[in-house]
């Protein structure tokens, strides 16, 4: 039996444990944008530096103005790849609460798959690459490559000291090639290699009117309400087919590739099943471009959530001093979600509405990202994957966005492999978060071979 096949059955032998040590993981409940989680998180990143500890690989907990990052390596391989596995071990917040058939925290195994907040998105993932290389470690083989791995606890809040301190660790994390799992297949059974992403630009925009909540019927009609005015501002921002309407935003827009339309056109696709799997008629968006096209290489605007008056039961008859919404942007290459800011600001001052004063802070922003998918790591992914799945990946491009992607690209100089293991249907940032089992043990066995592949390349 040659060495890669009697890893992964010994891989294989640990299902339960890998299984098991993910349970563990998961009931930390680690949500980043909750204050009062602050010592949940540290204690997601204390979990994952031990775990790195038995097996041996040097680690470090490093300190940020948030939340840590969790940075381990393996020895150094003369002549042979360098390898960074990033990803997240903070997670999204998990209202509504009551929509949850196990509690969030709770990993629950039903049907073959393990439910809980933070399942695919993104600690199952990440665990796939840490059991394998722990696995490979603790067996006392070498492995045939140095990889290191950087895990952080504010991805989902848009990895802004990563960002400020990846300069300054930039040869502690030199690299050929990036390895991400923080995305999905293709379809069930039909694995994928993401190599694009969308980039993302987020705001708040408020608007404000009288200066305390008003009877509508005595001052109704007398004064601009800030509901209707936020309403009017958001609705100047896009038209009734989903194209947006702020001057210059597709100026940079990079149009799809001829070959790249036809490629996708091959993937199966479809509308309908697409539309009910989400309990909608039918699906909607720009002209001209097929659902994929639109998801993964079209920008959007979307708005996140409205808040304004009474919220309460029943009738409370006011015009409200206040109201915002949050929003966002999916943006692609080569839009740049500064210039965005810009242009969205002299957007809303010309359709601002008399009577009332706004402002708009801007959150995150990173701008979109694709991947050489010509690069010597693409093939041994490729090879991966087809052999932990029995099936050969896919290439697609994704919707969703990991802020710090381009940045490694332009600091790191190095390639990048988008190896997503999830599901469509895996409810990443919903209810019911979950990760199939089969799907994580394969995620462990294609990251060995992974390894293999990769080492061969020296
Ligand atoms: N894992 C996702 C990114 C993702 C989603 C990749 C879908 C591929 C397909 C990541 O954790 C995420 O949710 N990112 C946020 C970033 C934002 C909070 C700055 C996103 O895309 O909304
Ligand atoms: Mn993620
Ligand atoms: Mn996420």
């Amino acid at each position: 039996m040659s060495d890669s096949s009697a890893r992964l059955d010994t891989l294989a032998n640990s299902a339960e444990r890998h299984l098991q040590e993910l349970t563990e993981w998961l009931r930390i409940p680690s949500i980043s944008s909750d204050s009062s989680r602050h010592e949940q998180v540290a204690e997601a990143a204390d979990w994952l530096v031990k775990k790195f500890t038995s097996a041996g690989l040097k680690v470090e907990l490093i300190p940020t103005e948030g939340h840590p990052m969790v940075l381990a390596e393996t020895p150094e391989v003369k002549n042979a790849p360098v390898v960074l596995v990033y990803g997240h071990y903070d997670v999204q917040p998990v209202e509504p609460l009551d929509e949850w058939i196990s509690p969030p925290f709770e990993p629950t195994v039903r049907d073959g798959n393990l439910y809980a907040r933070g399942a695919t998105d993104d600690k199952g993932q990440v665990l796939t690459h840490v059991h394998s290389v722990c696995d490979w470690l603790s067996s006392g083989q070498p492995l045939p490559l140095q990889i290191k791995f950087l895990i952080e606890g504010e991805e989902e809040v848009g990895s802004e000291n990563l960002e400020r301190m990846l300069p300054q660790m930039r040869d502690r994390l030199a690299c050929d090639c990036v390895v991400i799992s923080d995305s999905g297949q293709y379809s069930d059974g039909q694995p994928a290699i993401t190599y694009g992403l969308r980039g993302i630009a987020t705001y708040e925009l408020r608007v404000d009117g009288p200066n305390q909540d008003l009877h509508s019927g005595s001052f109704g009609g007398a004064v601009m309400n800030p509901a209707i005015g936020l309403c009017h501002m958001l609705s100047s921002m896009v038209d009734q087919n989903g194209r947006i309407k702020i001057p210059g935003y597709y100026d940079n827009v990079r149009e799809l590739a001829p070959n790249e339309r036809d490629q996708w056109n091959q993937l199966p696709q479809d509308d309908q099943q697409f539309a009910s799997a989400i309990g909608v008629d039918e699906l909607f968006g720009e002209q001209g471009y097929t659902t994929d096209e639109r998801r993964w290489a079209r920008p959007t605007f979307d708005i996140n959530g409205l808040t304004s008056g009474h919220q309460g039961e029943g009738v409370k008859t006011i015009v409200p001093a206040t109201a915002s919404a949050k929003i966002s942007f999916r943006l692609v290459p080569d839009q740049d979600p500064n210039h965005l800011t810009e242009q969205l600001k002299e957007h809303l001052q010309a359709h601002a509405p008399p009577g009332i004063r706004w402002s708009i802070t801007a959150d995150h922003g990173a701008p979109g990202m694709l991947a050489d998918t010509e690069s010597r790591f693409m093939a041994a992914a490729r090879n991966a994957i087809e052999k932990a799945f029995g099936v050969a990946p896919v290439l697609i491009r994704e919707g969703g966005s990991i802020p710090i992607v381009t940045r490694f690209q332009d600091v790191l100089k190095c390639d990048c492999l988008l190896l997503g293991w999830g599901l469509s249907d895996d409810n990443a940032h919903s209810p019911n978060e979950k990760f199939r089992v089969q799907d994580f043990h394969r995620g462990i066995q294609a990251s060995a071979v992974l390894w293999d592949e990769i080492g061969q390349l020296s």
